[in-house]
């Protein structure tokens, strides 16, 4: 008791001495954002679970206000009396980050949450989309659809938000035909660390553009996007082998098939794979975007001796876009939080795991101790589109991926326990190259990495930190695992 009532005193006083800038942080919000509802504060009912409503549970914050703006012009000005009172800035558009929008609440940064900003309108004479930042995935599609047939990239899950989603990468079914969703961005309107509007594309404010694709948390905050769209994919097959069975042998030797055919660099753009890999068995699915006929051509069935297959032919976009998302609720759970941790790995054509290395991994696997049955690895095929894009066109910059492991592990009951995370972590060791600077997803957030920004951002790190230096010398956009200024 005595702990805890000291605990108690430390935290007081600490909050006493931060009350002025907090309270005249709380007077700049309520004078610029006036609607009811549009601002909340610690200590507000219900603060934690409907304002604030984190992804990952492993992860608890505390910011010290979201806001709710309806306009770029709000937004702006939620980032003056942020930056004028030292508090630090997040954007919040889906929520689904896995540090949970960036960690920038950790410290009590101010959160702005983009879910006003979702207007959205169609250019007919040249398709391109205009979408608020705060427009979720599943409504990116169906507008998308309404408005011609169109269809963009990105990933399976309907409730990611575009500003988190089309900032970071955004792979999705689709990427190695279309790209990755910010591929397709041609524009943003963004709110910079001096509070000002502008609007960046080809011919204005490149830089901003460029880091924007690819490390937005640390820049700005993108309240629209104008992006290239394509016709809705036609006929499509979904497809899925799943194996119940398997010795240790006989899971790596299904494993070693899989990325010998796809790493073949004569394989066509239209076929998206996964291999995922639980506790009781291995499912390796994915889309076909073309006919059956195509399909059966691909013998992709041959190829997996043993395996239960199925084939599923859709004829509707949205009925296939439904379907994935089926599947990606199944995986972390979509829309629902829960305590995880997860790590990202990635192998070019030239750093394939070798067939020891392979063997090595499901030995580990299936001795280790996991303390949950809950993990789940997967293996996702890229390469195609994202990669005939050199490396420093966007600050994205892990273009030469050809396969992406994204690992996990959950606890439904509480924390992520060490075993689980020592789980994963050795999992990295033992399969990521070593000859080549390690190279993490960056829209999957491994918090406990070091280095976070070297293997995000790769060879694009120092450009990114010149222009942190430019537009925000200060650090206002504060992500833990951003670039910092140079
Ligand atoms: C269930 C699930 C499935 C997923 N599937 C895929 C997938 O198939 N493919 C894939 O590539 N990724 C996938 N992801 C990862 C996802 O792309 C990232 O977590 C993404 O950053 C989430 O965006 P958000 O807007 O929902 O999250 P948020 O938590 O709101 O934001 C994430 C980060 O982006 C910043 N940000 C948000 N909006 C803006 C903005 N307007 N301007 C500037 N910065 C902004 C935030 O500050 C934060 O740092 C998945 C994640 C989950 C949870
Ligand atoms: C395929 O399915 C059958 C029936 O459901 C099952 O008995 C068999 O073990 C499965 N085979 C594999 C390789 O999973
Ligand atoms: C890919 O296609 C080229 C040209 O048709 C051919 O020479 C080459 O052998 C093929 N590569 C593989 C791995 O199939
Ligand atoms: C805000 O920052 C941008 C980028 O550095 C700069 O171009 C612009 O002039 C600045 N605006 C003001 C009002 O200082």
């Amino acid at each position: 008791m005595a702990v805890l009532r000291n605990l108690l005193l430390t935290v007081g006083a600490a909050s006493a001495a931060v009350a002025s800038s907090n309270d005249n942080l709380k007077s700049c919000l309520q004078y610029a954002l006036t609607d009811s509802g549009s601002v909340a504060f610690p200590g507000d009912p219900f603060y934690q679970i409907s304002d604030v409503k984190v992804y990952n549970l492993n992860i608890p914050i505390t910011p010290a206000a979201v806001t709710f703006p309806t306009s770029s012009q709000q937004v702006a000005a939620i980032v003056k009396c942020a930056a004028d009172n030292g508090y630090h800035v997040q954007a919040k558009s889906g929520g689904h980050s896995y540090g949970n929008y960036g960690l920038g609440g950790t410290d009590g940064a101010v959160v702005v949450d983009l879910k006003h900003l979702t207007q959205f309108s169609m250019d007919n004479t040249n398709w391109q989309a205009t979408i608020g930042a705060g427009t979720l995935l599943g409504d990116v599609t169906r507008r998308l659809h309404d408005a011609g047939g169109r269809a963009m990239s990105h990933g399976t899950c309907p409730q990611v938000g575009s500003g988190g989603h089309f900032t970071i990468g955004g792979l999705g079914p689709t990427s190695r035909q279309f790209g990755a969703a910010l591929d397709h961005i041609l524009e943003v309107e963004v709110v910079l660390a001096n509070s000002s509007v502008v609007r960046a594309n080809k011919d204005q404010n490149q830089d901003i553009l460029w880091a924007i694709k690819g490390a937005a948390s640390g820049f700005g905050i993108v309240t629209e996007f104008k992006v290239r769209t394509e016709p809705e994919p036609g006929t499509a097959v979904k497809y899925e082998y799943s194996f119940k069975i398997g010795t240790t042998e006989q899971r790596g030797s299904l494993f070693k098939n899989w990325q010998a055919y796809m790493s073949n660099p004569n394989l066509t753009r239209k076929l998206a794979s996964t291999l995922t890999l639980l506790q009781d068995s291995m499912i390796i699915t994915g889309t076909f975007f073309g006919t059956q006929e195509e399909y059966d051509d691909l013998k992709i069935g041959s190829q997996f001796p043993g395996a239960n297959g199925t084939a599923v032919v859709f004829e509707d976009w949205l009925g296939l876009v439904g379907d994935w998302a089926e599947e990606a609720a199944l995986e972390l759970g979509g829309g629902v939080a829960s305590n995880f941790y997860s790590k990202s790995s990635s192998w070019t054509p030239q750093t394939l795991m070798s067939s020891e290395t392979i063997d090595k991994m499901f030995e580990y696997i299936d001795l280790a101790d996991k303390d949950t049955l809950l993990w789940f690895l997967l293996f996702d095929f890229q390469g195609g589109y994202t990669s005939d894009v050199s490396a420093d066109t966007t600050s994205y910059a892990h273009r030469d991926v050809l396969f992406w492991l994204q690992s996990y592990s959950i606890n439904l009951l509480g924390s992520v326990s060490q075993t689980q995370i020592d789980f994963l972590d050795q999992v990295n060791k033992i399969c990521t190259p070593t000859d080549t600077p390690y190279a993490a997803y960056p829209g999957y957030v491994d918090p406990l990495m070091p280095n976070g920004a070297e293997a995000y951002w790769g060879s694009n790190l120092p450009r990114l930190q010149e222009i942190k230096a430019e537009i925000d010398p200060k650090n206002v956009f504060k992500n833990p695992q951003s670039p910092l200024p140079a």
